[in-house]
């Protein structure tokens, strides 16, 4: 099972990520959190990338593909993998394409902006695991800590209201046309697209997109 998750900053995708990895048993592969963990162990690609992330701009089509590519030939993926935050490009969704890498099922997830806005400023993250929490929607057991290390939460840098207006304008004008690359894909049978929306609870939304993908079976 090859899975893309295709949606704005704060959709969720990090969130079903986990579960729908759990369910299928694939890797999860998330950009944002290899990149931040190169930015934490200031390799040379996190030196370079952090400014950029910060400021809610992509890293260039190149670094990103090379990154994947390099991910994907790891032993866990011979089964499937699911992509979160990637691709964001239309250069890296045709990096793909041109390369044989076939995807079984993509899922967009849609959530109005105002609602991304507020749930940014409640988000929390365990930085070893790039796991999510949300104050108020997704608390963790214990206040600021990880459920499974116990380890500290933090807010993300790119998480400031003004950042996050920044990040769903990028999310427009260079990631929303993969909405109708892949529906096209779609159109010609190469794929399953399915859209779900991601304001019900996170377990609704989970069970929304199990059962969309089982009307295909
Ligand atoms: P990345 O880490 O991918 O960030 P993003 O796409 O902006 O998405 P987020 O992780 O912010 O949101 P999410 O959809 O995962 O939502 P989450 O589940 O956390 O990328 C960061 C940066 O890295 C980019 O800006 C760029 O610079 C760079 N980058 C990464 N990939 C790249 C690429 N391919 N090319 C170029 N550059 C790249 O949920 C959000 C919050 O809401 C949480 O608090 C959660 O608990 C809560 N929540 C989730 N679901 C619900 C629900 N149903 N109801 C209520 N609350 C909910
Ligand atoms: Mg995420």
């Amino acid at each position: 099972m090859r899975i893309i998750i295709l949606g704005p900053p704060g959709a969720g995708k990090g969130t079903q990520a986990e579960t729908l990895c759990k369910t299928f048993n694939i890797p999860h592969i998330s950009t944002g959190n290899m990149l931040r963990e190169a930015v934490e162990e200031e390799t040379e690609l996190g030196l370079e990338a952090k400014a950029l992330m910060d400021a809610g701009i992509l890293i260039s089509d190149k670094v990103i593909v090379g990154l994947v590519e390099e991910r994907i030939s790891k032993s866990d993926c011979v089964k499937g993998f699911l992509f979160d935050g990637f691709p964001r490009t239309i250069p890296q969704a045709q990096a793909l394409v041109d390369r044989a890498i076939s995807i079984d099922a993509v899922i967009e997830i849609h959530v109005p902006d105002q609602v991304i806005i507020e749930r940014m400023s409640g988000r929390r993250m365990h930085p070893g695991s790039g796991r999510n929490y949300h104050i108020v929607y997704n608390p963790p057991k214990i206040d600021g800590k990880d459920d499974i290390t116990g380890e500290d939460l933090v807010q993300r840098e790119d998480d400031k209201p003004e950042t996050v207006k920044d990040r769903l304008k990028v999310y427009e004008d260079q990631t929303s046309p993969l909405i109708n690359f892949y529906s096209e894909l779609f159109k010609l049978e190469k794929l399953k697209y399915i859209k779900v929306s991601g304001t019900s609870s996170p377990e609704q939304v989970s069970s929304e997109i199990l059962s969309k993908l089982k009307e295909f079976d």
